[in-house]
């Protein structure tokens, strides 16, 4: 995983040696600051305190050295001023690389994702749940970023003053530096210790902080069922007990937090009282010079910083690594639907024809099984059967949602697969069971299936589908957002604008999952009306609930599981007393009467 984060990093190659190169602009000028403590001892205590160093200090302990002891002093601190002022804008140059940087690989990732997942086949959609794919997209790509900040970018910062506080330690005093290094490791290992049984119990807490959204959600979602069964006291007790456990665990979880710290606190000051009594005795005994023991007491302190922050990033990119692979199995899923036809379709003149088409989503039953049918141009079928029968799943195919696992689809004597899937599918329009809009204007979801139509095309729509006096008692007219999912519109008035959306795009072969939902009289006559200006003078195929719909087919399909059960008029196969009959006794009936009288 950390290869595949590594591979979007590599993208930025220059971006990412530059910040490399800060980085270690920083590290070493942050070493400086440090340093500095031997002209500083140097020019108040006298030279014979200090050691000379690297020649950058022994020419700096002359420049400070030459003149009075204030105009010394005033030297030190022009030059303290100077490193930080020299710092300063490195520092910033860190932060906006690291930033830019960061923001750059995660939008790429983003729009692969987004890519990927918009080419994916219609069968991987219909196998993942869009929840998950939704969290992916915004909760993974963020879980990356936090381990690319941390995991990669402020583990590499860090490293590097790690690096440079080390060295000046070991430079300052290689009796001292072993000292630290048999005390710190044990140090470092207690501290992990505590660290690994906090993030347990952070991990607990957020999964019971979790569980609260999740009682909540469900109680707003559910407050019909809950009002009606009378179980707003019982909805309530769970979520009481689920705040309670929350709490109890809250304070446990973050005393043991608090304990870290008081812990390797207390655990450095062992360290450092062995670093004292150390360094006073190699200072008097005239082994190491006062300024060094301050510069390795200064560098070893200054390095517990960088090392817990690595410890952190360790961790956090550990968490975001996971989170990677989730994202990976997005940009890496290769479900698709083939798209090397040649072909393109140009117009449809003869017919559909599906021929021997089998269907597997596995391989255990078939969805579709030897399905054989024609349909002629200019005629209107209806597809009928019970639910979960196949009629998604059979007009699916010929818009190439997924490909039938065996057998072949032709239109006009061509295997459907030899057409680009560009021109095959703008010769087909699709008119969903639930209506998808856009949370956009009323012109952009009619315009969508034909973004350069005209005005004139457009209001043309608008009126075949009897849009025109809905439109026109807007404000705002056809530039009325209609907010997510068609929220702020009626159910009847969005299908419409679906209808509108296929008249404008006016494709020769038309597809229509009629919805289930039932309309008031009123608005259902306007989508009847609308449909039927939408059905003139095209070839369709109709997944009918409603009666008019079978009556005005010129042939019905009957579906039953996966099969072509029985084919013809509403009248033959009524009459014939098989499935048709019973389903119409069941789904269509009840419409029968009011026409009737
Ligand atoms: N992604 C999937 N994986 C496995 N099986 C699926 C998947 N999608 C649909 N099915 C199954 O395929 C069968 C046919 O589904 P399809 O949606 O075509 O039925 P339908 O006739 O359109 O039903 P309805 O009238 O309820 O819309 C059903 O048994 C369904 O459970
Ligand atoms: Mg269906």
């Amino acid at each position: 995983m950390l290869r595949k984060l590594g591979s979007y990093l590599l993208k930025y190659k220059a971006l990412l040696g530059s910040l490399i190169l800060v980085m270690m602009i920083v590290a070493i000028l942050s070493g400086f600051t440090i340093g500095m403590i031997i002209p500083v001892v140097s020019s108040i205590f006298g030279k014979s305190h200090a050691s000379s160093g690297p020649w950058i200090f022994r020419w700096l302990i002359n420049w400070i050295g030459k003149g009075d002891r204030m105009s010394g002093l005033f030297k030190l601190a022009v030059s303290l001023i100077l490193i930080y002022g020299i710092k300063f804008p490195f520092s910033l140059l860190l932060c906006y690389l690291s930033d830019f940087l960061e923001q750059k690989v995660i939008e790429v990732i983003r729009v692969d994702m987004f890519r990927n997942l918009t080419n994916l086949s219609y069968r991987f959609h219909s196998m993942m749940k869009s929840g998950e794919l939704l969290s992916k997209i915004t909760n993974d790509t963020e879980k990356v970023r936090f381990a690319l900040r941390r995991g990669v970018i402020d583990l590499s910062r860090n490293l590097f003053l790690l690096m440079v506080y080390l060295c000046l330690a070991l430079w300052a005093s290689w009796r001292l530096f072993l000292i630290s290094l048999i005390l710190a490791p044990i140090t470092l290992g207690i501290i992990h210790f505590i660290g690994k049984k906090v993030r347990g119990r952070f991990t607990l807490l957020r999964k019971q902080r979790g569980f609260l959204n999740t009682l909540a959600s469900e109680m707003l979602q559910g407050i019909k069922v809950i009002k009606s069964f009378g179980m707003e006291e019982y909805e309530l007790d769970k979520f009481k007990d689920a705040n309670k456990l929350y709490r109890k665990n809250y304070v446990k979880s973050y005393l043991l937090k608090g304990f870290l710290p008081a812990s390797s606190e207390f655990l450095g000051s062992i360290l450092a009282g062995a670093i004292l009594v150390v360094g006073g005795i190699l200072i008097y005994k005239g082994i190491i010079t006062p300024d060094r023991f301050l510069v390795f007491l200064g560098s070893i302190i200054l390095a517990q910083q960088p090392t817990r922050q690595m410890n952190l990033a360790y961790g956090d990119l550990q968490h975001g690594l996971a989170s990677m692979e989730s994202v990976r199995e997005i940009i890496e899923a290769d479900d698709f639907v083939k798209d090397d036809g040649k072909v393109n379709l140009i117009s449809f003149s003869d017919a559909i024809r599906f021929k021997n088409v089998y269907f597997y989503y596995d391989h255990s039953k078939p969805i579709l099984k030897n399905i054989n049918l024609e349909i002629k141009r200019g005629e209107t079928v209806a597809l009928v059967g019970p639910s979960g029968a196949g009629k998604t799943t059979l007009v699916n195919l010929i818009l190439r949602f997924a490909d039938p696992t065996n057998g072949q689809i032709d239109i006009d004597g061509k295997d459907i697969r030899e057409f680009s899937l560009k021109s095959l599918r703008s010769k087909i329009g699709i008119v969903t069971q639930d209506v998808i809009l856009f949370n956009d204007s009323i012109r952009n979801n009619i315009q969508y299936g034909n973004p350069d139509a005209g005005e004139k095309a457009l209001y043309e729509s608008l009126k075949k589908s009897h849009l025109e006096d809905f439109v026109e008692s807007l404000v705002e007219g056809l530039d009325t957002e209609i907010g997510e999912r068609g929220e702020r519109i009626s159910g009847g008035e969005k299908q419409r604008i679906a209808i509108a959306r296929a008249i404008l795009k006016n494709p020769p072969i038309l597809i229509l999952d009629e919805a289930t939902s039932s309309l008031d009289a009123e608005a259902e006559r306007l989508v009847q009306d609308a449909m039927a200006e939408l059905l003139k003078g095209r070839t369709a195929i109709v997944i009918a609930h409603r009666l008019s719909t079978v009556r005005n087919a010129d042939r019905i399909i009957v579906i039953d599981k996966g099969e072509i059960v029985e084919e013809g008029s509403h009248k033959e196969l009524f009459e014939s007393g098989g499935l048709y009959a019973r389903l119409y006794e069941l789904q269509f009936k009840d419409e029968d009467y009011p026409r009737k009288g």
